[in-house]
């Protein structure tokens, strides 16, 4: 069997403008990933232009960090819309005209449908706050601790219309400990999220990330720096 090798960001359903490292980002909330990824670049370890920042809460605090930052900030509220083919139009309509090569979800709380995710195939992520396959969906932290779990973490992904299923890039991994809480492990888990996205989006800007059966290569290989499993438990990032 010949195994296809589909360069992310220049198939021929990407629509994306040129070799330019546009970024559009999604939130609904706090923002503290957002946060990340503009302290990534300023600090210049993440070579991207972050173009907009749309949330669909009026008054996410997340929206006033890009504002802080000097970002474009919209909101499109999804209560404003009958139905999720009009909010998600909506959404498109104004990430569009930003030509952003990637679109980011950074805490986006509105399970997006097919036709969105198809509009990015291959340039959208998303944020997990699990091991993947562990935990999709909500209350990961409190459904890790319940599960004995030793070890619970955070995934960056492709979305597709699998919610948290999409090929996952990198995983970090944290230990949960006896005395832990959901809010004390979420805590925990944050502070890997903050590291892995902005990595994982300067991988895909590079160019370096690639799909083969499925499983997201880096520079070709499935290297240790993805943190990803190779026989069974996630192993954490140096
Ligand atoms: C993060 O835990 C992320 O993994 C999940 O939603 C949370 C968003 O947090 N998808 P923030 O808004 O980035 O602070």
């Amino acid at each position: 069997m010949t195994a296809l090798t589909l360069p992310i960001g220049k198939s021929p359903i990407d629509r994306s403008a040129g070799s330019s490292a546009g970024l559009v980002v999604l939130i609904s909330g706090r923002g503290s990933n957002l946060q990340a990824i503009i302290n990534a670049v300023r600090a210049g370890r993440l070579p991207a232009e972050i173009r907009a920042v749309i949330g669909n809460e009026h008054g996410a605090p997340g929206l006033a960090r890009a504002r802080t930052a000097g970002v474009p900030t919209h909101v499109i509220s999804h209560r404003d819309f009958s139905t999720r083919d009009q909010f998600e139009q909506a959404l498109i309509d104004r990430i569009d005209p930003y030509s952003p090569r990637l679109v980011v979800l950074a805490g986006f709380m509105r399970i997006l449908g097919k036709s969105f995710i198809d509009h990015y195939a291959g340039r959208l992520l998303n944020i997990h706050p699990s091991l993947l396959p562990a935990f999709p969906g909500l209350h990961t932290h409190a459904r890790a601790l319940q599960s004995g779990v030793k070890y619970h973490g955070a995934s960056v992904h492709f979305a597709t219309p699998d919610v948290d299923g999409g090929p996952v890039i990198i995983q970090a991994s944290v230990p949960v400990r006896p005395d832990d809480t959901p809010e004390i492990l979420a805590e925990r888990v944050l502070q890997e999220e903050h590291r892995i996205y902005p990595l994982a989006i300067r991988w895909f800007l590079e160019n370096r990330l690639s799909i083969r059966d499925g499983k997201v290569l880096l520079d070709g290989q499935q290297r240790p720096e993805q943190g990803l499993p190779s026989t069974g438990s996630a192993a954490t990032i140096s």
